[in-house]
């Protein structure tokens, strides 16, 4: 079991999780983070379970949460941002979690070994072992709040029978078995430092390059699945604004997280 004082004494950070609510089970903590935020929680407040009854994933769907060697958890900041801002806050807290998993697992990072399937996901060997959902409430120019969900697939190795072809955990990949809330917390404490930079500029120039070494996307065909027309192209890396950059005819269009969603030609990735 995780709990909270093991969680707090690994904890090296200013803010992230300086405040902590911890629960065995809960129906998603993207949804009892934002509870928390109404009754005034501060920024960078962590809530982790152990199991969800209502996981949330993208696009509507379920993110199955049981109990076992997996971590749901959310963060709740209240930047000082322009909402369109706020996607990118996604994108750093995915580059922050593989930079995590690569200084503890100590894995080659690429599209064969540990990468970032944009915008978000975290795949090792193609197979996705973490989730990022961001929620956000905002006025027309100013955030209230950017919760940042995330499940991480760390010591857990079942998986239902959908899941099996595209999921795997940390554990099943690598064999080494760590203690979930040093997972955690070094994840963390890489997002508070990323977050840190990030505020200086408010875009990701400064995380683009690294962002790319782990981008599984990069240089390969890729479908991108636009409400206004499905089309294939070449992604050749990100912008500064973390949009996906598709090479088609001759022409580079900046793709948005928002709308679309990107696969591989061949699958997932
Ligand atoms: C995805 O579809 O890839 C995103 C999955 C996000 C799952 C996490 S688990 C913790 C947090 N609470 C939720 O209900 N969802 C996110």
């Amino acid at each position: 079991m995780l709990n909270e004082k093991e969680i707090k004494a690994c904890l090296h950070t200013e803010k992230i999780g300086r405040e902590i609510y911890y629960y065995k089970e809960t129906d998603s903590t993207n949804i009892r983070a934002k509870q928390h935020f109404l009754e005034g929680a501060t920024d960078g407040t962590l809530v982790i379970a152990e199991q969800q009854t209502t996981g949330r994933g993208r696009r509507g769907r379920i993110w199955e949460s049981p109990q076992g060697g997996a971590v749901y958890m959310s963060v709740l900041l209240k930047p000082e941002i322009h909402p369109s801002k706020a996607s990118m806050l996604t994108l750093l807290m995915a580059l922050s979690l593989a930079r995590s998993f690569t200084q503890l697992y100590g894995m080659e990072c690429g599209r064969d070994g540990l990468g970032i399937k944009w915008p978000n996901d975290i795949v090792l060997h193609q197979k996705k072992i973490t989730g990022i959902l961001t929620e956000m409430s905002a006025k027309i120019d100013s955030v209230d709040y950017v919760i940042i969900g995330v499940g991480m697939n760390i010591n857990n190795t079942e998986f239902s029978e959908e899941l099996s072809q595209k999921a795997t955990s940390l554990l099943c990949e690598t064999g080494v078995i760590k203690s979930r809330a040093e997972v955690l917390t070094r994840a963390l404490e890489c997002f508070e430092e990323a977050y840190k930079v990030f505020q200086q500029d408010c875009d990701l120039k400064r995380f683009r390059k690294e962002y790319e070494k782990f981008l599984v996307n990069k240089n390969v065909q890729v479908r991108v699945l636009d409400p206004k027309g499905e089309y294939t192209g070449i992604a050749r890396g990100i912008n500064e604004q973390g949009e996906l950059l598709v090479e088609k005819g001759g022409e580079v269009l900046s793709v948005y997280s928002g709308e679309v969603s990107v696969r591989g030609i061949y699958g997932y990735v």
